[in-house]
């Protein structure tokens, strides 16, 4: 498939950026169950590196499918390719220097490696970690319920698997820590 193109190479380095920007760039990975606090999380974590001076960017799972990723479901295919494609989306942000934060489920452990090989140096897994009945009460637009009663097929943490991180950098409980503490927890490690 890539017989017949090749490969350009730019007089700018990832070097250059990161001297530009006073940086390194970076992908934070943010990986939990639907209802975890990943995106909240994320949101707070960006406006805080941003008011830091960090060139930062955040890609959401609910947002990426709006567009990039309009037209793939919750199958494990679809999922797969969903985060094979935002995992090469963070690589070229990485590459342009910014602190990528990436917020989707990303399920299974073979996901989040395709990830982590693919960034290489200057990846983080962040495990934001909330069993499922904690998910389930905050469940703000109700898809838990839907789950369970069967109107939404393969939701993960009910009918379909969410495999927990073996090795993450991070684990931030959002189940026993507010908000303020988590975010705080994320920027301590990444600055
Ligand atoms: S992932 O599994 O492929 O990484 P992603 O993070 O992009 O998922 O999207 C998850 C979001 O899609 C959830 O926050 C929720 O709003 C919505 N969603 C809709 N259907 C499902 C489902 N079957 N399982 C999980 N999330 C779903």
């Amino acid at each position: 498939m890539t017989d017949n193109i090749k490969w350009h190479s730019g007089r700018v380095t990832y070097q250059d950026r990161c001297k530009l920007l006073g940086q390194k760039g970076l992908v934070v990975w943010f990986t939990g169950l639907s209802g975890s606090g990943k995106s909240t999380i994320a949101v707070d974590v960006e406006r805080g590196l941003f008011e830091q001076g960090r060139a930062v960017y955040r890609l959401d799972g609910d947002n990426v499918r709006h567009g990039l990723n309009a037209g793939l479901g919750f199958s494990k295919d679809d999922r797969d390719e969903n985060i094979r494609r935002v995992a090469e989306v963070a690589v070229l942000f990485k590459d342009a220097g910014l602190i990528t934060l990436v917020s989707f489920i990303s399920p299974l452990r073979a996901q989040r490696a395709l990830a982590r090989e693919k960034a290489g140096e200057g990846f983080i897994e962040i495990y934001v970690k909330a069993d499922v009945e904690t998910c389930a009460k905050r469940d703000p637009r109700g898809l838990y319920e839907k789950a369970r009663s069967g109107e939404i097929s393969d939701f993960t943490g009910v009918s379909a698997p969410y495999e927990e991180p073996d090795h993450p950098e991070l684990i931030i409980n959002t189940a026993v820590m507010s908000l303020e503490d988590c975010v705080a927890a994320v920027l301590k490690f990444i600055l």
